[in-house]
């Protein structure tokens, strides 16, 4: 087993993972195998975190979905691992626009190499993705992993053109998130339910990998305000110093008098506002319960539907619902 492999480990679901280990081996084996290149600076940035030292959420899923519809096959591995890549490349990206300096416990690559870099990099691992996975020999799968990414480019670009819009709604919200990050988890659990003979069924393993990918961004737009950056491995504060409209801030509008949402608004609006007052707010304001409310709310539907698919993946489900919501304390 890999030193990378070793190290997530430790931050990751120890009996969740007990029914996916072995498979999970793999789809880390073939991410390292499949990312390397004759081309130097690429090994490099492939070891300093451009592409290792994940969770593996995503393959988990895609892992977790297949064990339920008839099992783990070699192809699932592939998927898996082309769906890892598709993320990796997302936060090179997200890290440039993000101007984030740390990343999985490490320098982002934009930090180390500059933007032109990342820019290449995460480009590198979105076509070694789109590769992968047309090794498979499956067009369905393919249209799937590239709508997914399509529709997570939306999502960023949506949210771009929305920063410094407060007026931006809690719809607008629930939008943007479905499709820069629960598209890639919804995406992963359909891959993974696709033998399921019965499109209802794949249907709704589509629905668990939503609903966990937006209950995982809630929880992630909380911790941008509450995490302890030693703990996340990650710059946090970006959403606040780029004016960005996210669930917890926009709670907090909702539930401030007038006065006081007109005046932080424009605070803001002009990046006058420290985090430490910020928190306050979302605290009294109660934007910080309410919006972890709603993130348990999805992780509870989510793994509600998975208790019919058989104790071992039901107890799974359990478990990564409550590391999802153990992350936010
Ligand atoms: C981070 O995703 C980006 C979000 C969607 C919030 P992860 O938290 O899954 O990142 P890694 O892969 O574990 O680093
Ligand atoms: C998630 O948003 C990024 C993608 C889905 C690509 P964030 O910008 O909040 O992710 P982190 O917090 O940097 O991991
Ligand atoms: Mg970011
Ligand atoms: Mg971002
Ligand atoms: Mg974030």
């Amino acid at each position: 087993m890999s030193q990378v492999f070793e190290n997530r480990m430790e931050l990751a679901l120890p009996n969740t993972m007990s029914i996916v280990r072995e498979p999970l081996g793999r789809v880390e084996n073939m991410l390292v195998g499949q990312l390397q290149s004759d081309v130097p600076i690429i090994d490099e940035m492939v070891r300093c975190g451009g592409a290792t030292g994940g969770k593996r959420f995503r393959p988990m899923l895609l892992l977790l979905a297949a064990q339920a519809n008839g099992g783990i096959e070699d192809h699932h591995i592939m998927l898996a691992t082309a769906v890892e890549m598709i993320h990796a490349a997302t936060l090179v990206h997200d890290d440039i626009i993000d101007s984030a300096a740390t990343r999985r416990h490490k320098t982002t690559i934009n930090n180390r190499w500059g933007n032109q870099g990342a820019v290449l990099f995460g480009d590198y691992l979105f076509t070694q993705a789109f590769y992968l996975a047309s090794l498979t020999g499956s067009a369905e799968a393919c249209q799937v992993i590239g709508a997914a990414t399509n529709r997570v480019c939306q999502g960023e670009l949506q949210q771009s053109d929305a920063a410094g819009n407060f007026e931006t709604t809690v719809d607008d919200y629930y939008q943007i998130i479905s499709r820069k990050t629960a598209a890639l988890c919804g995406c992963a659990t359909q891959l993974g339910a696709f033998s399921a003979t019965d499109s209802k069924q794949v249907n709704q393993w589509y629905e668990v990998g939503m609903k966990l990918g937006l209950a995982f961004q809630i929880i992630d737009d909380v911790l941008d305000y509450t995490g302890d950056p030693a703990t996340c491995g990650k710059t946090l504060g970006t959403d606040l110093e780029t004016a960005k409209p996210t669930l917890p801030i926009l709670l907090a509008l909702h539930g401030s008098s007038e006065a006081l949402r007109v005046d932080w608004i424009d605070r803001l609006g002009q990046g006058n506002a420290e985090v430490e007052d910020v928190l306050v707010w979302l605290k009294e304001t109660g934007a910080i319960s309410e919006s972890l409310r709603r993130g348990k709310l999805l992780v509870k539907e989510a793994v509600a539907f998975t208790d019919q698919q058989g104790p071992n993946v039901s107890a799974a489900f359990q478990e990564m619902g409550q590391f999802l919501m153990a992350r936010s304390h």
